[in-house]
């Protein structure tokens, strides 16, 4: 059982925390928050025992392993603070603003010996599997519309005249960064890198992008990403092949997913599964790599590969795009 502590209280934190004990590989056994009452409520609520108000209180501690949920802007302040306190981190997506920052960190993880991992849910599904499978049965793959475009619930308190995390360029957000990378993983996982992109982004008067997409370029493939928090997606993300399509609902949790065959034939891939379950595959998967370390090398390695490879083409999308924040990169101290 890995001992851990969250950092943050938000939503996604508790969704971890629910998929956690589903998993039933790890304990709460702390609660980082800036606000003590806040951490304290969090901590009683999850049956852990300690609360820290600071993340240097965290590091001295002797949690093994920490999932931070902060906004971007501090994933790797707060990552490197607890790889060089000896913690296995797995941070919510993106694990770092830029791939320098993420090779830096993996570096530290590696001489260290500690797990470092993004918790994107993509990776640790299983299903991802069964999509792979699904592909190899549809013919020549020519083309894919991947798409991620859900209507932030934070929009309203925007349109209000308020300047939610997400919506602001010093915290590293806005759409890519939150959605437009659920659309990347899957593209480099079954595409690999492509050799072009193209790609462009609107913006909102805060500065944040608000919707973009890219045109990713392979040797007789165009795959399509899209993106929006302004507004809500009604059809799937297909993948086109010349004998079939596969059709996505969701790019991220991979959820009712089916093959529809040039006959008119399906083959249901995947039904809904509740995201609490697919959080707990990645509290599963993160456990497991610590504990078995020899037994996950290729899956481990695959990991660290797909991160930096999303981390490098995600830099490249926001240099066309004229995506910008307001942070220096954490690349030694
Ligand atoms: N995997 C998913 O499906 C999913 C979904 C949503 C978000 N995320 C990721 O999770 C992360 C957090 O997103 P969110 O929407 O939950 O963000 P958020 O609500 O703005 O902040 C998350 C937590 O960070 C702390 N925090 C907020 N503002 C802070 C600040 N200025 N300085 C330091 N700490 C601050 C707060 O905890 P305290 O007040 O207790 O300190 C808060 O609960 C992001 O990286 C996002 O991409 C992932």
């Amino acid at each position: 059982m890995v001992k851990y502590a969250v950092i943050g209280t938000s939503w996604i934190t508790q969704s971890f925390v629910d998929g956690a004990k589903i998993s039933d590989r790890m304990k709460l056994e702390g609660v980082c928050s800036r606000d003590e009452n806040r951490g304290r409520a969090f901590a009683e609520k999850n049956g852990a025992q300690r609360v820290f108000t600071s993340v240097e209180a965290l590091a001295q501690s002797d949690i093994e392993a920490v999932y931070i949920a902060s906004p971007n802007a501090f994933h790797t302040r707060q990552t490197k603070a607890m790889l060089e306190a000896g913690k296995n981190v797995i941070c919510e997506k993106p694990v770092t603003v830029t791939p320098a920052e993420l090779e830096y960190l993996q570096n530290i993880a590696e001489k260290n010996g500690l797990v470092y991992v993004e918790a994107i849910m993509y990776m640790f599904n299983p299903v991802r599997d069964v999509l792979r499978k699904a592909l190899a049965k549809i013919g020549e793959i020519s083309s894919a519309n991947l798409d991620f475009s859900q209507l932030s619930s934070k929009y309203p308190a925007y349109k209000r005249g308020e300047l939610p995390n997400i919506f602001n360029p010093q915290m590293a957000t806005g759409c890519l960064e939150d959605l437009g990378i659920y659309c990347v993983y899957p593209a480099l996982d079954l595409f690999g890198l492509p050799d072009d992109i193209k790609a462009s982004a609107s913006f909102m008067a805060s500065g944040a992008d608000g919707s973009g997409g890219a045109l990713l370029k392979y040797d007789g493939l165009s795959v399509n990403l899209t993106y929006s928090k302004l507004g809500q997606s009604r059809s799937p993300s297909q993948i086109f092949g010349d004998e079939g399509t596969v059709l996505l609902d969701s790019v991220s949790k991979l959820t009712d997913m089916k093959t529809v065959f040039n006959d008119g034939s399906e083959e249901i891939l995947c039904g809904d599964v509740p995201k609490e379950q697919l959080m707990g595959y990645e509290a599963d998967g993160f456990a497991d790599i610590i504990e078995n370390r020899e037994k996950n090398k290729e899956f481990y390695s695959l990991l660290r590969k797909t991160a930096l490879d999303t981390s490098r083409v995600m830099e490249k999308i926001r240099s066309q795009a004229g995506i910008k924040f307001d942070y220096k990169p954490i690349t030694e101290e």
